[in-house]
């Protein structure tokens, strides 16, 4: 890590850092200074480069990342700092304490971004995405708000759209047999899928609507 990102790690990331031993407020937007109209939550935002995106394109939107890989939170930083950007908040550890924490209804959209696959059957209940989570973002999630969710690992994109699929809280917004192929055009590309296309991995784009 450089020494600018060390810096800011030590010295911005406890301003952008949600107290998670404090009771979250009713309104999550009142954790930003600026008016805004609602708060997205990225899960495994890896060096940022979505959320960022996202941030530039949605100013009225204030974003909450998580992420526990220290030199990913790093490389948000830079870009925070770089562009004076104040509706990002930073929660550098298991997304699953955030959630807890965070009122209900309070997020309007949801993206977990090839999360880790763990592609060994014997590695298969490690991955994020269970029964348990998704019951925790239906709670987080406003009525109509928008759960996002990519992988190129088939076994994981299947096991996701039966885990989401099946909670009736969910429905899956596919309009066309072939939805599921196609990133939508307000989702950009990310470094890991980048890494997976150049590998031959054709990922799976999986969009759900909170009833
Ligand atoms: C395969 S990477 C993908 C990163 C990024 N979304 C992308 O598409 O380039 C998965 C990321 O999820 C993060 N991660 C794993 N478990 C997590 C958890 N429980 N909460 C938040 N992030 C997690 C990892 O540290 C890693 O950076």
């Amino acid at each position: 890590m450089t020494a600018r990102k060390a810096g800011l790690v030590a010295d911005l990331l406890p301003r952008l850092r949600p107290d998670l031993s404090r009771p979250a407020p009713d309104d999550l937007r009142t954790l930003f200074a600026c008016p805004l109209q609602e708060v997205w939550l990225e899960i495994g935002f890896g060096g940022g480069e979505h959320l960022l995106w996202q941030r530039a394109r949605t100013p009225k939107s204030a974003l909450i990342g998580c992420e526990p890989f220290l030199n990913g939170v790093a490389s948000l930083l830079g870009g925070i700092d770089d562009h004076g950007i104040e509706t990002i908040r930073i929660h550098d550890g298991d997304a699953r304490d955030l959630i807890a924490w965070l009122p209900a209804g309070s997020i309007a959209r949801v993206f977990i971004l090839f999360p880790d696959p763990w592609p060994k059957k014997r590695q298969a209940k490690r991955r994020l995405i269970t029964p348990q989570l998704v019951r925790s973002l239906m709670r987080v999630l406003r009525s109509g708000g928008e759960l996002r969710f990519a992988s190129d690992d088939m076994d994981y994109a299947r096991e996701a759209l039966r885990v989401i699929g099946n909670d009736a809280a969910f429905a899956w917004t596919a309009n066309r047999a072939d939805d599921w192929r196609r990133r939508p055009a307000d989702w950009p590309e990310t470094r890991y899928e980048r890494k997976a296309l150049s590998e031959g991995r054709k990922p799976a784009y999986l969009c759900f609507r909170r009833l």
